[in-house]
């Protein structure tokens, strides 16, 4: 991945559009620590954002539209008029960000300016490091600040929540937002997904995150995790709740004979996997190594055997890394699933260690081709 920055991509709008933009905005990707799949039960999560963004160099125009262009989709344009109903667009599926984010500002009663949008990414789409999530806080920050307006972060996250619920059509929680928009420079965040409230958990100084690419394309991945997300609501009604973080994991163990086998197991991991993301936030905030490793090999376990959202060339790459960090570092699948990357959390000198190992033996085991990316915890795009 090449690296952009705020001068890159304000000289890329300048040579497109002939004129100097007159900002540049950044929201970064994220990767999430432990706590899958449990931000919209109400439950708890561990992500960073990371030092991969989405940029957007903007200038102000004179009629009421948005004239959009897309670096990394070959500087595709497209057209935006910001009064207009906004419908779907089935050729150019990125359009739907835009036009999402416009309907959801709009709703929430933010006014809209006509803007030129050059918008470039380092962080690899579809990678499950959220470049959705990073172009809607983009995006957010780019719009209102055309038009002058300021916006809270936890707001703009539940915006871009909004635009991809209502527009892109995945029915996603709130954590990639969320972290987009809050992140802070060399920690985590611990949310609690039921009222939003956020704890900062710095990252020891000396470790350090890494995130391999597995080289799986995620496939299915809007309609396996739609359907996960309603196996869990179906699990919250039978105890009469609004979500899952209203069950107990005691409640659930003792109805296991009233619930259908994959039900119990799709609840068993949200309910186990709150209690494992609150005890990694205390093992990263002590520098508990072991802790840590502990509570992430299990929730790898629990993702694959309980909420089944792995594939085996991710098993395998897990493996290794579990292995060749020998008791010193975690690692597990991160993200929504079914392909995408997996992080690891370790001290610096067994990262190197861990790099080793992936580059001699996952292709030769899997097939797949790795990419190996050295995360650093970095601030959000509101932060
Ligand atoms: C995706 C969603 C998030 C979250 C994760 C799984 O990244 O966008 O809201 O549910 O999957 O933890």
């Amino acid at each position: 991945m090449t690296t952009l920055s705020n001068a890159r991509v304000s000289e890329l709008f300048e040579q497109y559009f002939d004129v100097a933009p007159s900002g540049c905005v950044k929201a970064p990707g994220r990767v999430n620590l432990i706590g899958e799949h449990t931000d919209y039960n109400g439950g708890f999560v561990l992500p960073a954002a990371i030092n991969y963004h989405t940029y957007i160099a903007f200038a102000p125009r004179a009629e009421r539209q948005l004239r959009v262009v897309a670096h990394n989709i070959n500087q595709q344009i497209a057209f935006v008029d910001l009064d207009a109903q906004q419908a779907h667009d089935q050729d150019a599926p990125w359009n739907n960000y835009i036009r999402g984010v416009v309907q959801e500002l709009r709703k929430a009663g933010f006014q809209l300016a006509g803007g030129d949008l050059y918008i470039a990414g380092d962080l690899q789409s579809g990678a499950g490091l959220s470049s959705s999530a990073s172009l809607e806080m983009a995006l957010i920050r780019a719009l209102t600040s055309l038009s002058g307006e300021s916006v809270e972060p936890t707001q703009a996250a539940l915006i871009g929540q909004a635009a991809e619920n209502h527009f892109v059509g995945c029915n996603c929680g709130i954590m990639d937002q969320l972290i987009s928009a809050r992140g802070q420079a060399n920690a985590a965040l611990l949310i609690d997904c039921q009222d939003l409230g956020v704890r900062t958990v710095p990252v020891p100084a000396d470790w350090e995150i890494l995130i391999v690419h597995s080289g799986v394309k995620r496939g299915l991945v809007d309609s396996e995790y739609n359907q996960r997300r309603l196996q869990c609501e179906q699990v919250a009604r039978f105890f009469n709740q609004s979500s899952l973080r209203g069950v107990s994991l005691d409640q659930l163990l003792a109805a296991e004979q009233q619930l259908d086998e994959l039900s119990f197991r799709r609840a068993r991991h949200v309910l186990t996997e709150n209690q494992r993301t609150l005890a990694a936030a205390d093992a990263l905030a002590a520098g508990d190594l072991t802790g840590l490793v502990k509570v992430m090999a299990e929730s790898h376990a629990s993702m694959r055997d309980d909420f089944n959202i792995t594939t085996p060339a991710i098993d395998a790459l897990v493996e290794i890394l579990q292995k060749a960090g020998d008791g010193k570092a975690g690692a597990r699948m991160t993200g929504g699933g079914f392909g995408g990357c997996v992080v690891a959390v370790a001290p610096a000198a067994v990262i190197a260690q861990l790099m080793v190992a992936v580059e001699a033996q996952y292709q030769q085991q899997t097939g797949c081709v790795p990419t190996l990316i050295r995360a650093i915890a970095s601030p959000g795009a509101f932060s």
